[in-house]
């Protein structure tokens, strides 16, 4: 790491959000993290940059905005204005935010991609996919549905099973169907190119020993390595939403290729804005200009290997570092849209207050890439403890007096000399904290010293000098000693809190703090009236976040945070009404559930429809216990043509709702309901 005393050139990134869905908490714990990281920087004194965008491309923002009757640069437009909202919202302070489908982006694409390309690192090669005869397009895979070639189950992605796991190609799944128009796709043949990732090797693992990511991704790195780099394919056929290739008419380039060059897109962006930012500067290979990507750890292989290597084989300079973060889970469990913890960003604003997030993820992000739990009840206990009970506490302790009794005033020096230079002497290892990404360690550091500071303040009682006589001075000096040690935590916290330093400054009446005017207290200096800088965390404004997301159920179709754009759910295919009509929906009793040998996700169950009984297999077993649906009542599809599977014939399917996993429940019919009837 750089001396902290010379300045330093920082250009900082954040993933970029796709342009067609909404932020959420999960998507949070990335802008806060590096958000609080840039904000230190600044304080520093240092240069420090951040940029972002959104992730404009791709196949399923061109079907979504097609679902809604639009043109993809119009869903774009929306959903820019949408992110821009709720970052600032949540204080996250890019110094620009751009898109990936703008004109920087296409020309550095271009610039990248024929330096690849004139560097004989583009390989062209004919493949076959599978492509939708329909509505003319080739499929990803995970836009095409079918039977599992393994174990037969029903409505599977095209390249993996969720119920018994098997990963396989799309062409191998049976009775394959489009998720886009139905129709059944039929394979066909393409012109593909790809990078070649291989050539770099020698390059990647120079850069991988260079201390550029943390020990667990180096680990992972070295797997990569061990198991062979293989050629990327980066291009796509038309119809698609991107940049067309140059020179390949109708070939577009894939999502993920022009996605990280937005990183640079953005900076060039903010460049034409700002004549003392040169682009080369910080861009050329031997730049002293620091660069650091902020990232989840699932897109890791990107940011670690395509990218250091399309960048150095362009010619340009390579990332300082790579930082990824793990995931988010809400209560102990992954985010559930059904149990209203998949929280949208603006779901959280329409109740609570930004700032008591941010200092929640802060009080729990490391360094590592282990997930983080956003536990709410832990949540309002922290902040009403630390921030209200803490250190908002030593502010309307002691500003009352101040204001009141010394105009103002605070006292011409320095009561306690000791006590504050133990407080400005915690500046070095707080700053290493923040620099190190150890955020909590850093809010543990600053919360022993709130603490201290409360000890002070109870034991000198400057509400029981208040009332003897000729003790004027003491309060005036108690007060003022308060006051200051207050300050020192204000900045200490103020990468985390910027709302509420910047109302603090306006109440101490001081400039914008830097991390060095810590090293100093206020004496002979007036301060504002002080007004409450933060309320306590109501539980009825956290149960209201939990039901208004509950009821985005219905709306809500865009993945978690970080999933790889492949893995989005494709809009199921419109049926007529008679194709609906043929279900012959019944209640039945469940009589036996059993555990299925050798079967990850299924359980055996037996079904009674009143007339008569059946076996079925249904992929629930990460939901439910076989004891727990003993004897209960669920709907089936009972003309479901039986299929042979590998453990047995299903004759029906159990019908269920929820995202997956523990999320799953089978529907339950109301009372009165009895085997046999039918579901209307
Ligand atoms: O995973 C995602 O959400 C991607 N949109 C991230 C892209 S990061 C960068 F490479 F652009
Ligand atoms: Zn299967």
């Amino acid at each position: 790491m750089n001396e902290l005393k010379s300045k330093r050139h920082i250009l900082v990134t954040s993933a970029l959000p796709y342009a067609n869905g909404s932020i959420h908490l999960g998507h949070l714990v990335e802008y806060i993290q590096t958000d609080i990281w840039v904000r230190f920087q600044k304080m520093q004194g240092h240069e420090c940059i951040y940029v972002c965008a959104d992730d404009a491309h791709g196949t399923p923002i061109m079907l979504r905005a097609q679902n809604e009757g639009i043109t993809p640069e119009e869903l774009i437009a929306r959903t820019d204005l949408e992110h821009r909202a709720d970052f600032a919202d949540f204080g996250i302070g890019f110094d620009n935010f751009h898109s990936t489908h703008s004109d920087e982006n296409r020309e550095l694409a271009e610039y990248i991609y024929k330096g690849l390309r004139d560097g004989g690192h583009i390989a062209v090669r004919t493949i076959k996919q599978a492509y939708d005869p329909e509505k003319e397009m080739f499929l990803p895979d995970r836009f095409i549905k079918g039977e599992c070639p393994r174990c037969g189950a029903a409505e599977q992605y095209g390249d993996s099973c969720e119920v018994c796991g098997a990963t396989y190609s799309p062409t191998e799944l049976k009775n394959a169907v489009s998720a886009v128009s139905g129709a059944t796709p039929v394979e066909k043949e393409s012109e593909h190119f790809f990078f070649k990732l291989g050539d770099f090797e020698p390059m990647l693992r120079e850069w991988t020993q260079g201390n550029h990511t943390q020990p667990e991704i180096s680990h992972k790195l070295d797997e990569w390595f061990e198991s062979g780099l293989q050629d990327w394919d980066i291009s796509r056929d038309a119809p698609y939403f991107g940049f067309e290739i140059p020179d390949a008419p109708g070939k577009y380039f894939y999502v993920w290729l022009d996605a990280p060059i937005g990183y640079m897109a953005s900076f060039r962006n903010l460049c034409n804005k700002r004549e003392d930012l040169d682009f080369d500067t910080w861009w050329n290979r031997d730049s002293d200009c620091e660069v650091y990507h902020f990232i989840g750890k699932d897109i890791a292989y990107f940011h670690t290997l395509f990218w250091p290597a399309m960048l150095s084989g362009a010619g340009f300079r390579t990332p300082t570092a790579v930082f990824c973060h793990g995931f988010l889970t809400v209560n102990g469990q992954k985010m559930s849209k059904s149990r209203g913890t998949f929280i949208k960003a603006r779901s959280y604003l329409d109740q609570l207050n930004p700032e008591y997030l941010r200092y929640y993820y802060a009080a729990k992000l490391s360094k590592g890439i282990e997930d983080l739990d956003l536990n709410l009840e832990d949540f309002q206990l922290r902040i009403n403890s630390d921030l209200v009970g803490k250190v908002v506490n030593i502010a309307s302790r002691c500003a009352g007096f101040i204001y009141k009794r010394f105009d103002g005033q605070l006292s011409g020096d320095c009561t306690e000399p000791e006590l504050y230079a133990h407080f400005a002497e915690a500046r070095t290892q707080i700053a290493q904290l923040y620099e190190q990404r150890e955020f909590s360690h850093a809010i543990r550091e600053i919360m022993a010293l709130a603490d201290q500071a409360n000890q002070y303040i109870d034991a000198n009682k400057p509400w029981v000098l208040a009332k003897e006589e000729g003790k004027e001075q003491q309060v005036q000096a108690v007060c003022s000693m308060g006051l200051n040690l207050f300050r020192a935590l204000i900045g200490f916290l103020k990468p985390v809190l910027p709302k509420m330093a910047e109302q603090a400054e306006a109440f101490l009446n001081i400039e914008a703090l830097l991390w060095e005017d810590i090293a100093t207290p206020l004496t002979n200096h007036t301060i504002n009236k002080f007004k409450p800088l933060m309320t306590r965390v109501e539980s009825e404004k956290v149960d209201a976040m939990i039901e208004a997301s509950k009821e985005h159920l219905q709306e809500n179709t865009q993945p978690i945070k970080s999933a790889p754009q492949s893995k989005i759910e494709p809009i199921a295919a419109e049926i007529e009404f008679d194709d609906f009509a043929k279900l012959d929906l019944r209640i039945a009793r469940i009589v036996k559930a059993e555990h299925v040998k050798g079967a990850d996700k299924l359980l055996q169950l037996t079904l009674d429809l009143g007339d008569e009984t059946r076996n079925v297999f249904a992929g629930i077993k990460s939901a439910y216990q076989p004891e727990d649906l003993q004897g209960k009542l669920t709907v089936m599809v009972a003309n479901l043509k039986p299929r042979k599977m590998r453990f047995g014939i299903s004759e029906g399917m159990v019908l269920a709702a929820g995202p997956g996993g523990k999320d799953l429940w089978i529907l339950e019919p109301h009372d009165g309901a009895q085997p046999g009837m039918r579901v209307k």
